[in-house]
């Protein structure tokens, strides 16, 4: 048993569909969350950012004593695919292997789509995933980087015309491919899913990569019997880099219910300190 808690962080909110997923697998457990919302996105910035960033946000993380680090961010996934340093010896995740993995094991035609930010489907890190696993799989990736500005807009409702219309132009090769996986490679895109869901149909099986990060999380504490031993519920305390009033108005739509505790602001200059 481990009573220290998981430690989850993203760039922003889209993290908080892998803390959603934990929430319902591991009730027991204590879930120390991260959303650098003063420096999103990570998306569209070059490698040594994400990876200087991603070093900061794991080393804030670790100051709370976790028992795992889970990047539930799938731009610092991709990027950091080769290098994880910066987990230094606690145990870590990302959220490509995990994703990558039941892809492969819900396709019946082997072709896989992915769509992400622009550096994550830069780096090939899902394709080199999938391939690692079943080499004969075609994959084919699509940047998607409209979704989330769509997404921390409000514009992620269902029927929206303008979401419609970018979701469209953004998945047509996909679905002439005919791919009946599609990853949702970053952790924004569940809160898309209706529009994704219109254009590529109903048998296509989507991948949130957010929740089988929590599930691969679920499976690793397990069978390391490093979960959370005690009787009653766990707590959830999030921090946040930018306004803890906008975090808590927003992050509902993520959680799929009441932001179930504290929210708290930490200046980027406090985040700055904590380098690994
Ligand atoms: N949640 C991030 C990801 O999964 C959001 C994108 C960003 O920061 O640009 O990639």
């Amino acid at each position: 048993m481990n009573n220290n808690a998981i430690g989850v962080f993203d760039s922003g909110l889209g993290g908080l569909t892998c803390v959603r997923e934990l929430n319902r697998l591991l009730p027991a457990e204590d879930i120390v969350y991260f959303g650098d919302t003063a420096r999103i996105p990570y998306g569209t910035r070059s490698r040594k950012t994400v990876m200087s960033y991603a070093a900061q946000d794991a080393a804030f993380i670790k100051r709370h004593n976790v028992k795992i680090i889970i990047a539930a961010c799938g731009t610092v996934s991709s990027v950091a695919a080769e290098d994880e340093s910066f987990a230094g010896d606690t145990l870590f995740t990302g959220v490509v292997l995990p994703a990558a993995r039941a892809a492969c094991a819900a396709t019946k035609n082997g072709k896989i789509g992915v769509i992400g930010t622009s550096a994550t489907v830069r780096t090939g890190a899902y394709e080199k995933a999938v391939r690692s696993i079943c080499p004969g799989f075609e994959v084919i990736g699509v940047a998607c980087p409209l979704f989330v500005p769509l997404v921390e807009n409000g514009f992620a409702v269902p029927g929206d015309p303008v979401t419609a219309l970018v979701a469209d132009r953004y998945l047509a090769p996909l679905k002439s491919a005919g791919v009946d996986v599609l990853i949702l490679g970053c952790t924004h895109y569940p809160l898309m899913e209706d529009a994704i869901r219109s254009c590529v149909g109903g048998d296509v099986a989507l991948i949130s990569s957010g929740a089988e990060a929590a599930k691969y999380a679920c499976t690793l504490l397990t069978s390391l019997k490093m979960l959370n031993g005690s009787e009653g519920g766990g707590t959830n305390t999030y921090y946040t880099s930018d306004s803890a009033r906008m975090f808590a108005e927003s992050a509902s739509l993520y959680l799929g219910g009441e932001v179930n505790g504290k929210v708290i602001k930490v200046s980027l200059e406090e985040l700055t300190r904590f380098q690994a």
